[in-house]
């Protein structure tokens, strides 16, 4: 059974007061909030098993190393990968992309062309505009719809042999809508083109099957699924992250060293140079295992009331325009409200507890489309309440008394 309360309970930080108000967090496609089962963990971690890992003969450094590797394997089984050893831990989704943008550079050649789309986040489009500057590869967009979907009519005209990679984000950071992935991959792979899919913004949400969709690469970061910053996932096919070079130089991801030569070892240790953030690694696997605890099933049909309920009461305030309706969304709205700028209702919001975030939310092409600055953007979690929504509608009420 789905208990709101029961569940806003493992959440420390959900009692806390802000500006002298109960904290209503409505930020959580920036983070997520963490829950007593993932902070205990990290806690455990260091009263416990604080080591260094796959290098000790020692037991604490044996137990850390078991620790950060069994997260691994739990983080293989959530997502349905074929092997652990696919599953490459990094920093987060943005480590994750310019990893693989990286070391593309040498697997490219001039004519090639790469295809994003018109809502991705920054993170999925500054790095292939870097590897186009290293490589003379072309960028190729396709355009977003005012409904703030993809034109899929124009990214099948855009596919071709040339087409080496399409990179698409899962869900939208700024307006939630879902991407029609499975068939990006299908028509994608039909002409030889290899995808990326960044999935930051999906995995609080969605829970999604890497073997069944036969995607090349999937991204995304443990903070936005309950989990701690700074770590996240490179998922890869085996036989694509054998042909990637190592990203970085360093301890770790070498087989033997001398001034003359060094090689490689093998996946995933190869893309994993340097000490990582293992505490962090631990979480993710126990934030998934939460998550799991919960059930997608039960979030989705939770926050799918949340995204219906805030729709419709916030469509009921004058002068607002929401941007983003497409038939499939997450629970994220984005908003403006006629003649206000959003920062100066994110600041009113905000003393009055409500945390939204305000901006071009790292997504400058979206609002360029839409031809504004930024949009007020409150986005939910199935830690929120329908109550909280109705502070926000209160709280927009007197923002606009106050501003108009
Ligand atoms: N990418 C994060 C967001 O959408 C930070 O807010």
């Amino acid at each position: 059974m789905f208990d709101v309360n029961k569940i806003r309970s493992d959440f420390p930080i959900l009692s806390r007061q802000v500006n002298g108000q109960p904290l209503i967090y409505f930020d959580n496609a920036a983070t997520s909030q963490t829950p007593n089962q993932v902070i205990d963990v990290i806690t455990d971690y260091y009263k416990r098993l604080n080591s260094n890992i796959h290098r000790g003969v020692h037991k604490l450094s044996q137990e850390a190393t078991e620790a950060y590797e069994g997260a691994r394997k739990t983080i293989k089984e959530h997502f349905n990968a074929a092997h652990a050893h696919e599953i490459i831990l990094t920093a987060g989704t943005t480590e994750s992309i310019n990893l693989v943008a990286s070391g593309y550079t040498s697997l490219m050649k001039t004519g090639d062309e790469l295809i994003i789309s018109a809502l991705e986040h920054h993170s999925n489009i500054v790095p292939w505009q870097m590897l186009c500057e290293r490589t003379g590869a072309q960028l190729r967009v396709i355009p977003m719809t005012q409904l703030g979907t993809l034109d899929m009519d124009v990214f099948e005209s855009l596919l071709s042999d040339k087409t080496r990679l399409v990179f698409v984000n899962h869900v939208s950071n700024a307006l939630g809508t879902v991407n029609p992935i499975e068939e990006i991959i299908t028509k994608a792979h039909a002409v030889g083109a290899e995808v990326l899919i960044d999935g930051a913004q999906a995995c609080p949400h969605i829970k999604p099957d890497l073997l069944d969709l036969d995607v090349d690469y999937y991204v995304t970061s443990a903070h936005k699924i309950c989990g701690p910053t700074g770590v996240g996932m490179l998922y890869g096919k085996e036989n694509l992250l054998n042909k990637l070079p190592p990203y970085q130089g360093g301890g770790e991801m070498i087989a033997t060293v001398t001034f003359e030569k060094t090689t490689y070892t093998g996946l995933p240790h190869k893309f994993e140079a340097g000490t990582p953030n293992i505490s962090g690694g631990i979480a993710f696997g126990a934030a998934l295992d939460y998550m799991n605890s919960i059930g997608y099933g039960a979030i989705a049909s939770y926050e799918a009331e949340l995204l219906d309920y805030a729709t419709t009461v916030l469509k009921e305030l004058p002068g607002l325009k929401i941007y983003g309706e497409a038939p499939e969304k997450t629970a994220v709205i984005s908003f403006n409200v006629k003649g206000i700028h959003p920062y100066d209702i994110g600041s009113i919001l905000d003393q009055m507890g409500i945390a939204v975030r305000t901006g071009h939310h790292c997504a400058q092409p979206i609002m360029d489309y839409f031809e504004i600055p930024g949009t007020i953007r409150a986005s939910f979690s199935f830690y929120n309440t329908k109550e909280e929504i109705d502070r926000l509608i209160e709280g927009l009420r007197k923002a606009m008394a106050m501003l108009q």
